[in-house]
């Protein structure tokens, strides 16, 4: 048989029917299966799977595999409650889909007019979703490459590094700022060791007059500041840093102010008055993929200037320039980010948020937070669980009361083992002090539009459950 990568005319039909077929029935078992798969699974599938290169294809049988693939997944399950987490949401599925058939190369309006297009709508529906109408912006691969690219625009505004190479300077962000920060320090040759990590109060908010303390600190040794990292949604429990006063404090010391709400900024649609000073910031990033529900991948960066994106990013050889002009046709994301070749993010996001409307998202993101409290208020009901941090979004961090840090570990092991609920983890300290020195919780975050008030009560039966089986 001759090979060739074309398909006949009904191929792609059949193995996208096929394809389909999987998805749905996957999607169907999501509130039986497992909310991890078991260890052995994983390890079974690379022995499965572990074939030779295939010289010659097998067709549509090629997707025989996929099935077992599913199986051995951490399933998007109603009762999946780890890290910070999006629970994919189906209709974005079917977008990215389409994305890839479409194929486009969104580097500028020039190569991808229609999803060039697409893609600066959906910024300024994001923009304005959190109440921060006006911004331009990209989408990213996630929160992580955001926060680097508002990084290097804080850099360039104020310590310019292009042409010259990166002069030392100093950045401020809380003790719990996501590790992300202190990796855009380090790619962008400012140093971790000029993150100054600022100390937290008992909420695990960043402590404004610490803050201005240390900024006055850096000054006077003469040590040149350029910009502060306010969090919107830390990681360990969600706190939310004073936004406020930090922007007031930032503007005093002409210093660029990005706001890391990876994880919580898009709660604003559902809550906009906890995010009053967000619309303050210079740069903004937000994870659609987690908080939209979008599946992987979909983060986004938010700019208040363009020209700041541009002063960081531009320098594109003349063989991808734009033979246009005008803010249309001449409009050129290669400019403006890293990134020259990049896929149709915001097809997924503007096909999920037109099929079904801003107002579903807004109901779900209230259910979330609603899930957190209802959970908080179990723990603080149940003598033999302790709550070891304030629930500010969607985070529940606790412990099995009156165990050590080993026996809560083992507890949590448990938990993932018995397949029922999955949780993660984060080290809390007791004070809000963040000095490394933090006991060991279980943590629960609400992140998943699938999630019924069962899947919250399930929680704690399954902590109970696990403490019993592995009390000593
Ligand atoms: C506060 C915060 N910032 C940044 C990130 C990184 O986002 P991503 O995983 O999309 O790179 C996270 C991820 O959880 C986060 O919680």
């Amino acid at each position: 048989m001759p090979m060739s990568l074309d398909l006949a005319a009904d191929e792609f039909r059949r193995l996208a029917a096929e394809a389909v077929r999987i998805a749905a029935e996957y999607l169907e078992s999501l509130p039986s299966r497992p909310s991890f798969p078991p260890h052995l699974a994983g390890r079974e599938l690379a022995a499965a799977l572990g074939e030779p290169l295939p010289e010659a294809g097998c067709g549509v049988a090629a997707l025989d595999a996929v099935a077992r693939l599913f199986d051995s997944s951490r399933p998007n399950s109603p009762r999946f409650f780890a890290y910070v987490m999006g629970s994919g949401e189906p209709v974005a599925a079917a977008g990215d889909l389409l994305a890839s058939v479409l194929n486009q190369n969104v580097t500028s309006w020039r190569s991808a007019p229609a999803a060039a297009t697409i893609e600066r709508l959906v910024i300024g529906w994001l923009g304005e979703a959190i109440g921060c109408p006006g911004f331009s912006g990209s989408l990213t691969g996630g929160g992580s490459a955001a926060n680097l690219m508002a990084l290097a625009m804080a850099r360039e505004s104020r310590a310019p590094a292009n042409t010259g190479g990166a002069q030392p300077a100093v950045v401020y962000c809380s003790a719990e700022a996501h590790m992300s920060i202190a990796k855009a320090m380090a790619l962008l040759g400012l140093g971790r060791g000029n993150l100054r990590s600022i100390p937290v109060d008992a909420q695990f908010r960043m402590e404004p007059a610490a803050l201005e303390e240390a900024i006055r600190e850096d000054g006077s040794a003469g040590r040149r500041a350029i910009a502060v990292i306010a969090t919107a949604g830390t990681v360990n429990t969600g706190a939310l840093d004073p936004l406020i006063e930090i922007a007031a404090i930032a503007r005093r010391h002409d210093l660029w102010l990005h706001v890391d709400g990876a994880y919580g900024a898009l709660a604003a649609i559902a809550d906009a008055e906890r995010f009053a000073g967000m619309a303050q910031a210079d740069s903004i990033t937000l994870d659609p993929h987690k908080w939209l529900y979008q599946p992987l991948d979909c983060g986004c960066v938010l700019y208040r200037d363009p020209a700041a994106a541009r002063a960081a990013f531009a320098g594109t050889g003349d063989y991808a320039r734009s033979l246009y002009d005008g803010a249309v046709e001449g409009f050129e994301f290669f400019e403006e980010s890293p990134e020259l070749s990049r896929r149709f993010r915001a097809l997924k996001l503007w096909l999920s948020l037109r099929y079904h409307g801003l107002g579903a998202f807004r109901e779900a993101i209230v259910r979330d937070l609603q899930h957190a409290q209802d959970l908080a208020g179990m723990v603080d009901a149940e003598p033999a669980l302790e709550r070891v941090a304030p629930v500010e979004l969607s985070t529940v961090c606790f412990r099995y009361a009156g165990a050590d840090d080993d026996r809560n570990r083992a507890i949590l092991r448990r938990v993932i083992e018995r397949g029922r609920v999955y949780l993660s983890n984060a080290t809390i300290a007791s004070r809000g002090v963040s000095n490394g020195d933090g006991r060991f919780a279980l943590r629960a975050c609400f992140m998943n539009h699938r999630t019924k008030n069962e899947d919250v009560t399930a929680v704690v039966e399954e902590v109970l459950a696990a403490a019993e089986e592995t009390g000593a």
